[in-house]
């Protein structure tokens, strides 16, 4: 979490993105950019971020954004819901888990709920940049 939240991986912008969403958590006022690229097939070719936030909102960011190349769009809303799931009850199934691979590792966010918001910024934008909703917040 650390060396991802210090140096985030696809940190950056990109021209004439397919998607643009920003993320905006009221709760500190940071904000972060998704960039996306699909491809006609709807796979996701090339993500980026920008903004600003704390360590979890960039370590998250960039775990999330690292995962997602070469995925299919409709993949996005099963994982934003099961890792919506892992930081808001007690427990999610295996499989679930499995999915997420290394990002289940913001888990133990859940024990600090103020911090749920920064661990989601990110995703939250992704998946409003993904369904065309606009500016997603964390509220
Ligand atoms: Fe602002 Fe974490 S404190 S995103």
């Amino acid at each position: 979490i650390i060396d991802h939240g210090q140096h985030p991986r696809t940190f950056g912008e990109i021209d004439n993105p397919t998607f643009r969403e920003k993320g905006h958590n009221p709760f500190c006022g940071d904000q972060l950019e998704m960039f996306i690229v699909v491809d006609d097939d709807n796979i996701i070719t090339d993500i980026k971020f920008n903004g600003h936030g704390c360590a979890i909102s960039m370590a998250s960011a960039s775990m999330l954004t690292e995962m997602v190349i070469g995925k299919k769009l409709d993949y996005i809303k099963g994982l934003v819901d099961d890792f919506n799931a892992m930081l808001v009850t007690q427990d999610i199934s295996d499989e679930a888990k499995e999915r997420l691979g290394k990002i289940a590792i913001l888990e133990g966010v859940k024990q600090y709920p103020s911090r749920i918001k920064c661990a989601t910024l990110s995703w939250h934008a992704l998946l409003n940049a993904c369904e065309g909703k606009g500016t997603a917040s964390t509220e």
